[in-house]
């Protein structure tokens, strides 16, 4: 993931619109690159604008010293930066379906079946807990140390704010699925698992591990 520091522009997806098909369908994807994503961009370059020293942050820096900023900024910061951090990661975290065989793979295989006995009981717990998101927010699978955890956050929070690594998140805000699975949550989770990005998973899962050695 390139520019991470002020100015922040809208960088392409790794796929079109449509590559998503039928699991997500083509205008949701254009709206949520487009115009959600776009948006947060553009309130985080709006608030930095004012504030030379906090420029020279990075993306991740700016999420994991928002607690240090007086309100409203801190807040305004949270919402942006984990706005922009969050839908990036989620969007990079996705694949077309076909490409891969949709499975965990060799390290991030090996843990997960470690510590939740096997891929359908991660599988489960992990959609047990993307359902429990009262409102907007994000289900995540992170590394807490050096262990797998399922976590959720409400709005545009980041798991980068409590010190935890992310490997994989699915964005069950409304937007992200409402135009093809209208309020029906349980049914776009189990879309969103036909084109998890399980090669970016692994890598992610790698350099978690090897940040904290
Ligand atoms: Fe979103």
């Amino acid at each position: 993931m390139t520019n991470n520091y002020y100015p922040f522009f809208n960088l392409p997806l790794p796929y079109d619109y449509s590559a998503l098909l039928p699991f997500i369908d083509e205008k949701t994807m254009e709206l949520h690159h487009d115009r959600h994503l776009q948006t947060y961009i553009n309130n985080l370059n709006a608030t930095l604008a004012d504030y030379p020293q906090l420029q020279e942050l990075s993306l991740v820096q700016l999420i994991q010293n928002a607690y240090r900023l007086p309100e409203p900024l801190q807040t305004n910061i949270r919402n942006n930066a984990g706005g922009v951090y969050n839908h990036r990661f989620f969007f990079h975290g996705m694949i077309p379906p076909g490409s891969s065989d949709n499975l965990p793979q060799r390290n991030l295989a090996q843990e997960i079946d470690r510590q939740f006995g096997s891929f359908a009981a991660f599988r489960e717990s992990f959609q047990k807990s993307a359902l429990s998101v009262f409102g907007s927010g994000y289900a995540w699978l992170v590394v807490c140390r050096g262990q797998l955890m399922i976590i959720t956050t409400a709005n545009q929070n980041s798991p980068l704010a409590q010190n935890l690594c992310p490997i994989l998140t699915i964005d069950v805000w409304e937007h992200a699925y409402y135009l093809k699975h209208y309020n029906l949550r349980t049914d776009y989770i189990d879309d969103w698992f036909h084109v998890i990005n399980w090669q970016a998973a692994e890598k992610n899962y790698l350099a978690c591990m090897h940040a904290r050695a």
